[in-house]
């Protein structure tokens, strides 16, 4: 099953408004014509509107980096789906490992989120990984297992045209230590396996499965080449229009 790649780039907490506008139309110019691919933009809330506009004649998507679940009310310092769609947005990253790590967001409260973002229609992106520890403990599925079924509890059948999920080992995120193409389609397989068990085939074969941590120019190819990757979530290459152009282009 051919499933369209998707490349996102998510800038974490960095940029200012002028910063973003032109790292914005930098990598916009470098939009492969090809249709076969996506690509998309998580910059921080305070300059989505911004980036927006620079992408508004272009096709690719803008995302937050997190989401509430709730449209309006008494939740400070959070930003909910309508008023992320009020600034253009169409996607969120949600349970980021540095969410899960420093902010301390569980799979309870991280399933919320992805609720909400689906039930306002946002194509939600849910991130999971293990940690080194766990990765020496033999633990990798069992807690990509737990993530993935705690994640999506309460999501539809239907509801999985609008979700993706990106791989991301903790260990991998920031490191310049990345899984080898094998390392990670073996794990992108079980995760389409586990879709299969919890819906059905052929939601498992249409589901997306972006893999994450340092991911580079030098290492995009051979990890696209893999059957069931079908696209990457990129930190640091995605803050630089040359590094970002390279992965969005990949062979
Ligand atoms: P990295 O980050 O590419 O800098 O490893 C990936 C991520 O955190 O999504």
């Amino acid at each position: 099953m051919k499933r369209k790649s998707l490349m996102a780039g998510n800038w974490k907490m960095h940029t200012t408004a002028i910063e973003a506008r032109s790292l914005a139309a930098d990598i916009a110019r470098k939009c492969p014509e090809t249709t076969d691919r996506e690509v998309l933009l998580a910059p921080p809330f305070t300059v989505l509107r911004e980036v927006a506009e620079v992408l508004s004649r272009t096709d690719v998507i803008l995302a937050s980096q997190n989401v509430c679940w709730e449209e309006k009310g008494a939740f400070t310092g959070e930003i909910s789906p309508v008023m992320l769609k009020d600034c253009g947005v169409s996607s969120a990253i949600i349970g980021h490992s540095e969410r899960r790590q420093i902010f301390h967001e569980d799979n309870a409260l991280i399933n919320k989120r992805v609720l909400g973002a689906l039930s306002f229609d946002l194509m939600a992106i849910l991130c999971i990984g293990e940690t080194e520890e766990e990765q020496e403990n033999g633990k990798t599925f069992a807690v990509l297992e737990a993530q993935v079924r705690q994640g999506l509890q309460g999501v539809e059948p239907q509801q999985m045209e609008k979700m993706v999920i990106a791989y991301e080992p903790v260990w991998a995120i920031g490191t310049g230590k990345t899984a080898t193409k094998e390392q990670a389609q073996e794990v992108h397989l079980s995760i389409r396996r586990l879709i299969e068990k919890i819906y059905e085939k052929n939601i498992a074969d249409r589901l997306r499965i972006l893999y994450g941590g340092s991911v580079k120019p030098a290492n995009v190819d051979e990890l696209m080449s893999q059957p069931d990757i079908d696209g990457a979530l990129v930190g640091g290459a995605a803050l630089d229009a040359e590094s970002f152009g390279r992965i969005i282009n990949f062979i």
